[in-house]
């Protein structure tokens, strides 16, 4: 599925990221070697010039980077929605543009692709709960948190009500302003609003201005010490093992890992099944285990760590019906860049 044109969209001063940390970029002359060595001419951009109409990109394979910071983020949506037209083929597609960084909407999309692990619910406030069957212990998780930090286990339902308002705590200062309008404003008359009464305004601000998170309900996966991160990079699996701390089920955040050169063949046919039906070049995939198999908990397709590839002594592949592991010190921008060469030889013209 090669295009005549590749289109690579970057930050501004040409960013792309990630490398070591969020805030450093990959070096995208390097990448632009490796694709040109494989015969194709990209094009560097800035979203930008995409954005204002000064580059035009049609019938090309748009391969961009992106940004967690906010702002960045929702201009990089809206430029891809803007180029996903029909013409362009774009690498790694809108939907999983929209699941990085979103619990909620992973699971929607693995659910349109007939993905089955875990049970799952989305909510965006506590108030939705009732009437629902969830099953406890479950695993609470905000939709846009990383390394652990809005994942929880609760027990029974007014420990997720906590837990979803711990997620909605406001700051001290909205707080102490709340506490000002509720005991220490005047007493005030509004003509044309006779009911007026300094408490329930307070009360009904209140709940304006709540911090409602989205967030799903996962099933839990019992009894683990730990996970597996599978980095898939077209064709490549490079494997780390992550133990959880004593007394905590996550894995995420805890830095203890082991890369395996030894992989179960089930947990990378398991990896490469879900990689197949995403249909990216790029899939990290963070997996635990249940009675009933391996079960992913959450998957990202663009801006990855890539300690997993970069620090990893190899990676495995498959051999005919079984996994092979080869020795290798990888470096990242040749990895996306061959990968992405890969995939697109690999694809066939027709994603629906
Ligand atoms: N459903 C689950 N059952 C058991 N453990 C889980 C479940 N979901 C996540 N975990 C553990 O919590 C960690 C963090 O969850 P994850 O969904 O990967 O979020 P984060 O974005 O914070 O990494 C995982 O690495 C895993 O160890
Ligand atoms: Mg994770």
């Amino acid at each position: 599925m090669r295009k005549s044109r590749l289109a690579l969209l970057t930050g501004n001063r040409g960013f792309f990221g990630q490398t070591r940390k969020p805030w450093v970029s990959m070096d995208v002359a390097k990448m632009v070697r490796v694709f040109e060595a494989a015969g194709l001419k990209p094009e560097v951009m800035p979203f930008h010039a995409v954005v204002n109409g000064v580059a035009d990109v049609r019938d090309a394979v748009v391969f961009y980077a992106f940004s967690q910071k906010p702002n960045l983020r929702q201009y990089i949506i809206d430029t891809i929605r803007f180029l996903d037209n029909g013409t362009n083929f774009i690498v790694p597609r809108y939907d999983l543009l929209l699941c990085h960084e979103n619990k909620g909407y992973q699971e929607l999309f693995k659910r349109r692709l007939g993905i089955e692990s875990l049970a799952s619910f989305f909510f965006s406030g506590a108030d939705d709960l009732s009437g629902y069957p969830v099953p406890f212990p479950v695993v609470l998780k905000s939709v846009d948190t990383s390394n652990g930090e809005g994942v929880f286990l609760v027990r029974n339902e007014a420990e997720l009500v906590k837990r979803i308002r711990g997620l909605e705590r406001q700051s001290l200062a909205t707080r102490l302003d709340l506490f000002r309008r509720k005991y220490l404003r005047r007493k005030k008359q509004h003509p044309y609003y006779p009911d007026y009464d300094n408490r329930t305004d307070c009360l009904q601000y209140r709940d304006y201005i709540r911090k409602e998170r989205n967030f799903i309900l996962q099933e839990f996966a019992p009894g683990l010490t730990w996970d597996w991160r599978v980095q898939a990079m077209a064709g490549k699996y490079y494997v780390i093992r992550r133990r959880t701390f004593k007394n905590d089920f996550r894995a995420s955040g805890t830095k203890l890992h082991e890369f395996s050169r030894e992989a179960d063949p089930a947990l990378l046919d398991f990896a490469d099944g879900i990689f197949r039906k995403m249909d990216a070049p790029f899939l990290s995939m963070d997996i635990g285990k249940t009675a009933k198999g391996y079960c992913l908990f959450e998957f990202q397709a663009l801006h990855f760590g890539v300690n997993s590839v970069i620090k990893s002594p190899g990676y495995h592949s498959r051999d005919g019906s079984a996994w092979r592991f080869t020795e290798a010190r990888s470096e990242i921008e040749t990895e996306i860049a061959s990968g992405l060469v890969r995939y697109l030889d690999g694809r066939e013209p027709d994603r629906g």
